[in-house]
């Protein structure tokens, strides 16, 4: 029987070439667009104490109620594994680490949700996000949309969509569930039982359900933004219209809810056709969390990492096309060669290629075939007869051709 003591927990992976090249490519081209708008990366801890994140995301969330890992230290003190990075990155914000008005940052690491494992849905997975803190502006939400899309063509990842709606503000919350509930009432009684419980408990639960049903009537019913205050439709358009002028696309998609309290106005999704079921790349919106009686403001979104491959996969792009390239290898004849070779390693690499060789001086056939396996192109070999004469013999490895070079020359051709 397969031992699983070599496994990591459920739901978790390990990353690691070649894929990890996939990785680093998403990460260097982020670092780079981040840096362009102007945001800095903020590293905050993993672990976190418990009531940040019940008081920011909301204590009847399925994030907090059903998914999150909590722990207690040997103190009694009772903490939790991040299930997302905005709490942590205002919380920061808030402890006086960046100038609340105005604050850009981003970050990138480790989340932690107890969900149920299955495709594009794991119990540690990765983001990459950004807030943008400071007062509702429907121009800050547009500018950071536009970053996302930058992004997105960064990574050259292609075939995604955004879907946009407002949640609005809390003082329209009342208008919309009345007008919703309102609006459902009379076709109550053909809602399956699921629904006519959420009917109840969260009536804007409706607008997201998979149930054929529940979804046509949803699409029959007037939409959410209808029931908000002139203000907060005013706010939606302001985004709309800018994103028109910034030639950004969007899908106005007023069933789309959030599963964080957080938000208030603009809410989206990126949304890619290449995963299943778990279609969303991304989520994002602008926010208002209450820290020690202080609302901190902003806007953002995060991105899955993970879906982030899985789209680019299903485009058509491979891990391999990202793969640091081959090295050189140094193949020793003898003890003699095999130590003056080790200077030749340090100064090649000292120039910036990159080498390797085997520390013992093994037959000439099991360095080759090493040599093989590391996906050598170019093979410098060196014995006795090679260190009097000062040269050195270059291999190539695809058409088995070899030359005699000297030093310099030998450095030219790597
Ligand atoms: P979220 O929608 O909960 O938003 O997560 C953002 C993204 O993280 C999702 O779209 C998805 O790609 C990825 N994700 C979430 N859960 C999992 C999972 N179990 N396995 C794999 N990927 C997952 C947030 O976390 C907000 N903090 C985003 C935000 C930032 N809003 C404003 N600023």
């Amino acid at each position: 029987m397969a031992s699983t003591s070599h496994q990591p927990v459920q739901g978790m992976s390990d990353i690691a070439p070649p894929d990890v090249a996939l990785w680093q490519m998403i990460e260097q081209r982020a670092r780079e667009v981040f840096a362009r708008y102007r945001f800095s990366e903020v590293r905050t801890p993993v672990l976190e104490k418990l009531e940040l994140f019940t008081h920011s995301l909301g204590d009847t969330t399925d994030v907090v109620t059903k998914e999150m890992y909590t722990l207690e230290d040997r103190g009694g003190r009772k903490l939790a594994l991040r299930p997302e990075g905005t709490a942590g990155a205002i919380r920061y914000v808030a402890s006086g680490g960046e100038e609340t008005a105005n604050a850009r940052i981003f970050y990138m690491g480790p989340m932690f949700r107890c969900e149920r494992p299955q495709a594009g849905r794991k119990r540690q997975f990765h983001q990459i996000g950004l807030e943008a803190v400071g007062a509702p502006n429907p121009l800050a939400d547009a500018e950071v949309i536009a970053l996302q899309v930058h992004l997105l063509a960064a990574w050259g990842l292609k075939g995604a969509k955004i879907r946009l709606n407002t949640i609005g503000l809390p003082e329209d919350r009342a208008a919309v569930l009345a007008g919703l509930r309102k609006a459902i009432l009379p076709r109550l009684h053909e809602l399956p039982e699921e629904a006519q419980q959420r009917f109840e408990t969260n009536v804007l639960r409706l607008l997201d359900s998979k149930d054929p049903v529940v979804k046509k009537i949803i699409a029959e019913v007037p939409s959410v933004i209808e029931f908000m205050s002139a203000s907060s439709r005013a706010y939606l358009d302001t985004v709309i219209a800018t994103l028109k002028k910034l030639e950004i696309d969007v899908e106005i998609d007023a069933t789309l809810v959030r599963g964080l309290d957080y938000y208030v106005h603009t809410v989206w999704e990126v949304v890619h056709g290449g995963l299943g079921a778990q279609n969303a790349l991304s989520g994002g919106g602008r926010y208002r969390i209450q820290l020690d009686g202080k609302a901190v403001d902003g806007v953002g979104f995060a991105m899955g990492v993970e879906r982030v491959i899985a789209a680019l996969e299903a485009t058509g792009v491979t891990a391999s096309q990202f793969a640091p390239p081959p090295p050189v290898f140094i193949v020793s004849l003898g003890e003699v060669a095999l130590n003056e070779n080790l200077l030749l390693l340090q100064m090649l690499r000292q120039r910036g290629i990159a080498c390797e060789m085997e520390l013992s001086a093994r037959k000439v056939q099991a360095q080759m075939r090493r040599a093989d396996k590391v996906g050598a192109q170019v093979v410098v070999i060196r014995g006795d007869t090679e260190l009097e004469k000062g040269t050195f013999v270059v291999k190539n490895m695809a058409d088995g051709s070899q030359r005699e070079v000297e030093l310099p020359e030998l450095i030219k051709l790597l």
